[in-house]
């Protein structure tokens, strides 16, 4: 018998394998068995209601594609009185994602969803490529001081488990990995997409209505490895690797890098069951390798 059990902040996941905020509805239950999820993150919402971005917003690209969705979103109200009540089947532990322009949004945010039973994290969305924040002209995970200032504001408002899903488009990672640390964050999630762009050159215009994107899938695996196994190296808390998981075989490099569980994204569109499959394969992969407990491969590569 193989142990998939992991723990991220105060929760506890049956197994390491999760859907990444934005990919994945409740809808996908028609499709395969939610509650054999790790847990279930929701999609990004805002304190008010966002229109999101002109289209088109996705494209494909060579390995991957392109997104500017824009966080199209109900708001607060209509996350509890609608979407909440949408996922009354749900027995496994559910994440909601929250964005916010300042740090009274995402107070507001994480004290409103604290009151709410069954929400048992917070994952921080520090950096979507795609909005503008108000009269800020950077991602808040682009920026050490942002990133504390957010997390820390957050902290003091909730007894939740808070992840602070951190952007590969920085410099240095560690950084602010270290910042999300400081200021109480229960863990990082890493890597959220990477600013990229398309070219039509038959209308001589950009393919996103949007101009730029964020690029996610197999192409970024590599980048979201490398940063991933940086975090691990510069925090003491659990980090989350994301970034171009298509089979078990990407989640368990992850997991060898230091990632105590993994999400899965853009893989969720070419095939609805690919996270099942991943957690299936985990197992089959530990079984073969004689590894009893998950812990064994969070973090193991021989360097
Ligand atoms: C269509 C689309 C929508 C997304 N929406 C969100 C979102 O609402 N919140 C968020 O934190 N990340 C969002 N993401 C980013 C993913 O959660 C993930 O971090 C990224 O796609 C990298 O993982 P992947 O290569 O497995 O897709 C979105 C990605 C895609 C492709």
């Amino acid at each position: 018998m193989v142990n998939l059990e992991t723990k991220i902040g105060k929760i506890r996941l049956k197994n390491p394998v999760m859907a990444a905020s934005g990919t994945f509805g409740p809808e996908y239950g028609e499709l395969m068995d939610i509650n054999k999820l790790g847990a279930y993150i929701a999609k990004t919402i805002t304190l008010n209601a966002r229109i999101g971005n002109p289209p088109p917003r996705v494209c494909e690209t060579p390995s991957g594609m392109l997104n500017s969705i824009g966080l199209e979103n109900g708001g607060l109200d209509d996350f509890i009185k609608n979407k909440i009540p949408a996922l009354k089947g749900l027995k496994i532990p559910l994440i909601a994602s929250i964005a916010g322009d300042d740090a009274i949004e995402f107070k507001a945010l994480a004290k409103a969803l604290s009151k709410v039973k069954k929400i048992a994290a917070l994952e921080i969305n520090l950096s979507c490529p795609n909005v503008k924040h108000g009269k800020r002209d950077f991602l808040i995970a682009q920026d050490e001081e942002a990133t504390y200032e957010i997390i820390d504001a957050v902290r003091r408002s909730t007894a939740l488990t808070v992840i602070a899903k951190l952007s590969p488009n920085v410099a240095d990672i560690k950084r602010i990995a270290k910042a999300a640390e400081m200021a109480g964050a229960d863990a990082v999630s890493l890597i959220n997409t990477l600013v990229g762009m398309a070219v039509d050159i038959d209308t001589k215009r950009p393919v996103l209505g949007n101009v730029m994107g964020g690029l996610s899938g197999p192409a970024i695996k590599p980048v979201a490895l490398r940063m991933v196994r940086e975090a691990y190296n510069s925090t003491k808390i659990p980090v989350v690797g994301i970034g171009g998981i298509m089979d078990y075989k990407d989640a368990v490099e992850f997991m060898l890098c230091g990632a105590s569980a993994i999400q899965v994204g853009t893989a969720n569109f070419v095939n609805p069951a690919a996270s099942i499959e991943i957690i299936d394969g985990i197992k089959s992969y530990m079984a073969a390798s004689g590894i009893e407990e998950i812990k064994e491969l969070i973090g193991a590569l021989k360097t």
